[in-house]
């Protein structure tokens, strides 16, 4: 039975996650082969409806556990209309942002610990991506990379959130060394892509 590959990129705001995410969506066309590009919070129109709640600067008071919940909602839309059957057809998803972003901003960012990782579980249906590259960028410079003006809720918290979510990443990294792939983002654009296609072209 054929498979699609199912690729997430990881990290902190500003790492460079879509300029890597074009860049493998290139890599694999070139070659021939079918691809999806999405996103999450995101991906379906339930899931986009989702991630305005989540996101929305207004929504200050929203509870850890609701937020954790919600980003969990939003993905199990989109794992079962988008990702499954693409991959069932064949086809390749690159995703920017998969569970370990819930694992890293909801349970070590906000403190909910292990019950992430049990809510997605159920959420993403044992859904796991065959390799996840996750751009190793510390807060305080990925910081400098994202636009004042336009943080939304999660972007707009204090240092120390950011810092518990890096840890949160690392951790992850440790525990999955087989699935994810470190790779330091503070190197040249061209030096993260050759190490990411090195790792697709194993894999393809
Ligand atoms: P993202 O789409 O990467 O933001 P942007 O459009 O600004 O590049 O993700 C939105 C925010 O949601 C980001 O700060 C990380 C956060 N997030 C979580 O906290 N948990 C999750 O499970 C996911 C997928 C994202």
């Amino acid at each position: 039975m054929k498979q699609g590959l199912f690729i997430t990129l990881e990290g902190m705001d500003g790492a460079g996650k879509s300029t890597q995410i074009t860049a493998i969506r290139k890599l694999l066309e070139t070659k021939g082969h079918e691809v999806i590009v999405t996103r999450e919070p995101g991906g379906t129109a339930i899931s986009e409806k989702i991630r305005e709640i989540i996101l929305d600067r207004e929504n200050a008071e929203m509870d850890p556990m609701t937020e954790a919940l919600l980003y969990a909602a939003a993905r199990a839309q989109h794992v079962t209309r988008v990702i499954q059957p693409a991959l069932e057809q064949g086809t390749h998803v690159v995703c920017d942002r998969f569970i370990d972003s819930s694992v890293a901003y909801q349970g070590y960012g906000r403190g909910l610990g292990d019950s992430v990782s049990i809510i997605n579980a159920y959420a993403a249906a044992g859904c796991v991506p065959d390799i996840t590259f996750f751009l190793r960028l510390e807060p305080d410079v990925s910081k400098g990379r994202i636009q004042e003006g336009s943080l939304d809720r999660i972007e707009l918290e204090a240092m120390d959130f950011h810092q518990r979510v890096f840890h949160g990443y690392e951790e992850l990294a440790l525990q999955f060394p087989e699935r994810i792939i470190t790779i330091d983002a503070a190197e040249e654009i061209s030096a993260v892509s050759e190490t990411i296609r090195e790792h697709i072209e194993r894999l393809l």
